[in-house]
C-alpha cells in the first residue's frame, strides 16, 4: 500500500524525499511520503538520480473539490494527463480545462511541471491539480493515483501520454541499455499508470483512456528501433487492455501521431535523424524534413492542436463507440 498523505505545507510546490520538504512558495500543499522504489526521474529527457526524483509532490490549494459550473463536454470531469508538462500534454490540458474539466498534470519533472501548471492557471475553467510522478516506479503511481482520488474523488479520464523517444541510432549501434529505458518508460511505465488508474475508474463506474503511440510503430522508422518497439507495443496493449477493460465501461484508444511542427521538437528531429548515420537519411536536416514531408499526401505538418483534437474526439462522448481503436494523425503518410 502507499502511504497516506502525511502532511499539508504552505507551499505551492514543495518536494519531499523521505521525508525532507525541499522547497516551499505560496499555497497548501498536500504531501505524501514515496519511500519505495527507484529513486529517479527524468529532467529535460535526461535521466537524472536524485533524492529529487523520489519525490511526490501533490499540489492541493483547496482540499477534496469537483469541477464546477463550467459548461464543455469535460465538465464534472477528472481528466489526467501524463507527460503533462510536455508538449502535447500543456495543450491537452488546456483543451480538457476549457471544457470545463478538473485537470491533472503528472509529469516527472518538476521545473516543467511548475511552468506548465502556472500556464494552466491562466485558463479559465475549474481547479487544476500538479502531481510529480515517475511512471517508472510503482509506489509513485500509486501514491499519485491516491492523491488524484482524494482530491477529486474519482478519474473519469486518462490521456497516457508520457514518453521518451530514446537514441536516434541504427540497430547495429543501439544501446540495449537505452533500449531498456524506452520500454521502461513507454511500455511499461504506460501500463503501470495506466492499470492503476483503471482499477480506480471500476470502483467508480468506468471511464476513458486514450495512450499515445506513434505512426513510428506502424512503419517501422529506420534507426528508432526501441521507440518504434515501445509505440509498437503501445498499439498491440490498447487493443488488449480495451477487450478486457470494457466489461467495466472503460474505453481504450490510441492516437498515433507523426510529423508535428514546426519548432523545436520537429527540428531537433530532423538533426538527428541526419547524424543517425543512417543511409535511409540524409545528412543535411534541411534535406530530411523536405523528404519526409514529400512523403505525406497533405504536404504539410500536423500542428499539435490538430493531436489535441483527435484526443478530445477519442476521450469525449463523441466517440462513445470507439474501443480498442489506433486513431493515425499523420496527413494521411501512413497509406499505403
Ligand atoms: N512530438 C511528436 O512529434 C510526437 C509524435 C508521435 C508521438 N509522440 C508521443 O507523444 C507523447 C508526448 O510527446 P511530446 O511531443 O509532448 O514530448 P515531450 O518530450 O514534450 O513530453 C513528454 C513528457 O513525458 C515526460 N516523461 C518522460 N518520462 C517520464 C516518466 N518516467 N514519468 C513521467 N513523465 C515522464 C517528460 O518529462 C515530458 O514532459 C510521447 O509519448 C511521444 O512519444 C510525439
Amino acid at each position: 500500500m502507499f502511504p497516506p498523505i502525511t502532511s499539508f505545507a504552505r507551499s505551492r510546490f514543495c518536494t519531499r524525499s523521505v521525508g525532507r520538504s525541499w522547497r516551499t512558495a505560496s499555497s497548501q500543499l498536500a504531501v505524501a511520503d514515496c519511500t519505495n522504489g527507484v529513486r529517479s526521474a527524468f529532467f529535460g529527457g535526461t535521466m537524472m538520480t536524485a533524492t529529487a526524483a523520489a519525490l511526490y509532490v501533490v499540489q492541493s490549494p483547496g482540499g477534496s473539490c469537483r469541477a464546477e459550473g463550467a459548461g464543455g463536454r469535460f465538465a464534472g470531469k477528472v481528466v489526467v494527463v501524463t507527460g503533462g508538462a510536455g508538449d502535447f500534454g500543456r495543450a491537452g490540458a488546456t483543451a480538457f480545462k476549457r471544457e470545463g474539466a478538473n485537470v491533472v498534470l503528472l509529469d516527472a519533472a518538476p521545473k516543467q511541471l511548475q511552468l506548465a501548471e502556472t500556464a494552466l492557471k491562466q485558463v479559465p475553467g475549474p481547479e487544476e491539480f500538479t502531481v510529480v510522478c515517475d511512471i517508472t516506479n510503482q509506489a509513485q503511481v500509486e501514491a499519485a493515483v491516491g492523491s488524484i482520488e482524494r482530491k477529486f474523488g474519482r478519474i473519469t479520464h486518462l490521456w497516457n501520454n508520457a514518453g521518451y523517444q530514446g537514441h536516434v541510432k541504427p540497430t547495429l549501434e543501439y544501446s540495449v541499455e537505452d533500449f531498456q529505458k524506452v520500454q521502461d518508460i513507454n511500455v511499461v511505465g504506460a501500463f503501470r499508470l495506466l492499470q492503476c488508474v483503471a482499477k480506480s475508474m471500476q470502483k467508480t463506474g468506468g471511464g476513458v483512456i486514450v495512450n499515445t503511440a506513434s505512426v513510428a510503430g506502424l512503419r517501422g522508422t529506420p534507426a528508432m528501433p526501441a521507440y518504434v518497439a515501445s509505440k509498437a507495443a503501445i498499439q498491440a496493449l490498447t487493443m488488449s487492455v480495451a477487450k478486457d477493460l470494457a466489461p467495466f465501461n472503460i474505453r481504450v484508444n490510441a492516437v498515433s501521431p507523426a510529423l508535428i511542427g514546426p519548432g523545436f521538437m520537429w527540428d531537433r528531429q530532423n538533426q538527428l535523424h541526419a547524424e543517425s548515420g543512417s543511409p535511409y537519411f540524409a545528412r543535411d536536416p534541411g534535406v530530411v524534413a523536405q523528404n519526409k514531408l514529400g512523403g505525406v499526401p497533405m504536404k504539410r505538418l500536423g500542428s499539435i492542436d490538430e493531436i489535441v483534437k483527435a484526443v478530445v474526439f477519442l476521450m469525449s462522448e463523441d466517440s462513445s463507440y470507439c474501443t480498442g481503436t489506433n486513431l493515425i494523425v499523420d496527413g494521411g503518410m501512413q497509406m499505403r
